[in-house]
């Protein structure tokens, strides 16, 4: 009798909650960020539809329960920045484990993760990014300082200057330095390798906008509206997005102040951009506008900037608050995102 009693209601599909696990924490630089970016996420998850397990990765790299034990769930929602999280690696052991998780698959972790690589597919279909070169830690470690001196002076005749140096695989600005004269490569460089074997200079975007777009979908993909961040620091650094408070303070600004042809550009440019990089399920898209005071003749240069495939989660971060400017609250997105796994 009670079995019956099961079966029927499990016939019905009526009563089982779906089974959830929230991944956090990670070995990245951006453990920290996980851990608020999570915590929201199982704030906001419907309790009347879903059986969440919070499981967390430690900075070692220790997992809370078992990796196998993770079969046993219907879903994983990875809530991890930066490398070993939002990288391809958890994605290819959840595929290997035969679970269905939210966000992009392995190749679309790791081409968003890596922003050389993540710009020549950008260069190769021609869209617009700046002019950049790459650096590797063992040239960089073997060379002689009058050698740094050629690459550095290499780097000026080919980008210009201000230049930014960042550590190819990371995010949240980690590691990441703005460098106005030569003088100041060395210390930039040798802090991005802290990070990384692998560095990318960039050319600065004059008086750049940071504009951007939050894209959902597997085969169709949505745009969100574009938003705009005001750092109110020399440039959107860890402190501007972390930790300064007050009149330093970051702005978003929702939907961004620019004309209308300009945000349906940049909301297909988005979704180009993500079916490109194959950042299939979610995925916001940065985009650099030179601004007003840059200077040039004609129209401000648009590049693309870079892809995040697990953006910065919180309740106040730019992919949830974009959606919810669209029409979709944070935990409807939530619903979504967790039904696009699924799908797939
Ligand atoms: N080429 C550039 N021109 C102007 N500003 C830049 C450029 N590249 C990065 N920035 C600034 O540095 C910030 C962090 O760089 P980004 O490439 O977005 O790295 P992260 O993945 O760490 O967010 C950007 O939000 C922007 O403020
Ligand atoms: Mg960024």
């Amino acid at each position: 009798m009670t079995e019956e009693i099961q079966a029927d209601s499990t016939h019905a599909g009526a009563v089982r909650k779906l089974k959830v696990v929230v991944l956090y924490g990670g070995q990245s630089g951006e453990h920290e960020v996980s851990l608020m970016s999570s915590a929201s996420v199982l704030e906001e998850l419907d309790e009347d539809k879903y059986d969440v397990t919070p499981v967390f990765i430690d900075p070692q790299g220790h997992w809370s329960v078992p990796i196998e034990s993770l079969r046993q769930y219907d879903v994983v929602f990875p809530v991890m920045h930066g490398p070993m999280g939002e990288d391809g690696t958890v994605q290819g052991l959840l595929k290997l484990l035969g679970v269905p998780f939210v966000g992009a698959e392995v190749v679309g972790s790791a081409v968003g993760m890596d922003k050389c690589i993540f710009k020549d597919v950008m260069r190769a279909h021609g869209l617009p990014v700046v002019r950049s070169l790459v650096i590797r830690r063992y040239e960089w470690t073997r060379a002689s300082p009058e050698e740094h001196a050629v690459i550095i002076e290499h780097v000026g005749c080919e980008l210009g200057w201000p230049v930014f140096v960042k550590p190819a695989n990371m995010g949240s600005s980690v590691g990441i330095s703005k460098c106005k004269q030569p003088e100041q490569m060395p210390t930039a460089v040798e802090e991005a390798f802290r990070w990384d074997r692998k560095v990318l200079v960039e050319a600065a975007v004059p008086c750049a906008r940071e504009l951007e777009v939050s894209i959902l979908g597997n085969d169709e993909l949505q745009a969100s509206v574009v938003g705009e961040v005001k750092p109110h620091r020399e440039f959107y650094d860890y402190a501007a997005k972390y930790l300064v408070k007050g009149e330093e303070e970051s702005e978003l600004i929702i939907p961004a102040s620019i004309p209308a042809p300009l945000m349906e550009r940049i909301q297909h440019l988005a979704m180009q951009v993500a079916r490109l990089a194959e950042a299939r399920g979610m995925t916001r898209v940065d985009f650099l506008l030179e601004g007003a005071g840059a200077g040039s003749a004609g129209e401000p240069g648009l590049f693309v900037n870079e892809i995040n495939t697990i953006p910065g989660f919180t309740s106040i971060s730019m992919y949830p608050k974009l959606w919810e400017a669209t029409g979709l609250p944070y935990s409807s997105l939530l619903d979504k995102l967790i039904e696009l796994a699924l799908e797939r």
